[in-house]
């Protein structure tokens, strides 16, 4: 080839020269960004043989793509799944791990009511309309859980581990075994979660789903998803996703897997630095209520302590600041000076959200007060660093937000 490209043209040239070249039998020590959107091979003998998948290889970036599959197979390690699809965002693996769930299944979900709001959109505004009810349910009450189940035979039960953003723990293997008892397929949501506290196929889901926007990649520069699957979900997965194409781009999967290299240490240092900022904001004069899984008058204290590892609650904390509503919030926030005020979390920086303004804006008034989401409340996301640093930034806009305080 080489030969032959130099004695051509040199518009030709510049299409041609350098491209195509069999990789060195070196083996790189991380794996590298493949952009390329089509592959060949000495023979179309073998190209036939690995479109028609008996022989692996690639042929096409929305069937495959080797930066995707490193990123697939070491999230199907973390989950402990059977596979894994790299998806361009979290609200894509959620409504892709519902159609695969639903594909050959009655057109029916039990969801969640406390579920993020783009999520209950989706079930409202995308699936509803394409004939697939909800019944959403409060998914702590196990006997509200298994009523709903036996009266909708939904084909799939959709919930989020830890709830966002009032921190419920559902009993994931109760609802596992009667979402099975009902031939139904259990979807969760494990982004709150990750891996390190929860790996939900263990407790009998059958397809994870992850935003990798948040804790997975964690440096805020990644918008991405994923699907863990189990056994019985992964041919269908990868052969549907083959023709829909909900596939993340290499370099957002390069990205994550940079990320998840460290995601154990930057997580457990979020976990820690939250367990001391919520036991700060407890004792706060300014603070109505604190919701974090280590309370021990946590509804779902019992579940807590069998789910989750001895030490590990997560990250997130939602509070409830005293006598405010959304201007004395506002006030508050502005006054922040180190604590992010943003729409994400599971970064390596502390974030402040108003869910009533962001990931719950969507959601009707009546809903929101439904799921617990007053005009009062904030939800932190806790990052990596020296927590005191962030308990005196909350402490000087707690204080100068305070009514008693003199206001600039
Ligand atoms: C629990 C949960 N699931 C899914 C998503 C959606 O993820 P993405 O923004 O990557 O689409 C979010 C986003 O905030 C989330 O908080």
């Amino acid at each position: 080839m080489e030969k032959e490209v130099k004695d051509l043209r040199i518009e030709t040239r510049a299409v041609h020269a350098g491209d195509r070249k069999k990789p060195n039998p070196s083996i790189p020590v991380t794996t590298p960004i493949y952009t390329a959107s089509s592959y060949i091979y000495e023979r179309m003998e073998t190209l036939d043989r690995v479109f028609g998948r008996e022989e692996p290889g690639d042929s096409y970036a929305r069937y495959d793509n080797p930066t995707n599959r490193g990123l697939e197979e070491l999230l199907t390690s973390l989950e402990s799944g059977a596979s894994s699809l790299a998806c361009s965002s979290g609200m894509m693996a959620i409504q892709f791990a519902l159609t695969t769930a639903l594909l050959d299944r009655r057109k029916h979900v039990v969801a969640a009511s406390a579920l993020y709001g783009a999520t209950v959109r989706l079930l409202e505004s995308v699936f509803e309309p394409l004939g697939v009810e909800t019944t959403f349910v409060d998914i702590c009450d196990l006997a509200a859980v298994e009523a709903a189940i036996e009266r909708d035979k939904p084909g799939c039960v959709l919930l989020e581990t830890i709830s966002n953003p009032l921190l419920r723990v559902p009993d994931l293997d109760r609802i596992a075994s009667l979402t099975k008892k009902a031939g139904a397929a259990l979807v969760v949501d494990n982004t709150f979660a990750t891996p390190l506290m929860v790996r939900p196929l263990e407790h009998g889901a059958n397809l994870v789903v992850h935003s990798l926007t948040k804790y997975l990649a964690g440096h805020g520069d990644v918008l991405g998803g994923a699907i863990i699957a189990d056994a019985e979900h992964t041919e269908l997965l990868r052969s549907l996703s083959r023709t829909a194409g909900p596939s993340l781009g290499p370099f957002e999967s390069y990205l994550t897997m940079r990320g998840i290299k460290t995601y154990p240490l930057r997580f457990e240092r979020q976990c820690q630095n939250a367990f001391r900022l919520a036991s700060w904001l407890t004792s706060r004069p300014e603070v109505d209520r604190v919701y974090f899984p280590a309370d021990p008058r946590h509804p779902d204290a019992s579940v807590i302590g069998t789910l989750f590892p001895r030490g590990l609650y997560g990250a997130m904390i939602s509070v409830e600041l005293k006598d405010a509503g959304r201007p004395e919030v506002f006030a508050f926030m502005d006054r922040l000076r180190l604590v992010v005020r943003g729409t994400s979390l599971g970064d390596v920086h502390t974030m402040m959200l108003y869910p009533a303004m962001s990931s719950h804006r969507d959601i009707s008034p009546a809903q929101r007060r439904r799921v617990g989401i007053g005009d009062n409340l904030v939800r932190i996301s806790v990052g990596i660093e020296a927590i005191n640093d962030v308990i005196a930034d909350i402490e000087q806009a707690l204080v100068t937000a305070a009514p008693t305080a003199t206001q600039p």
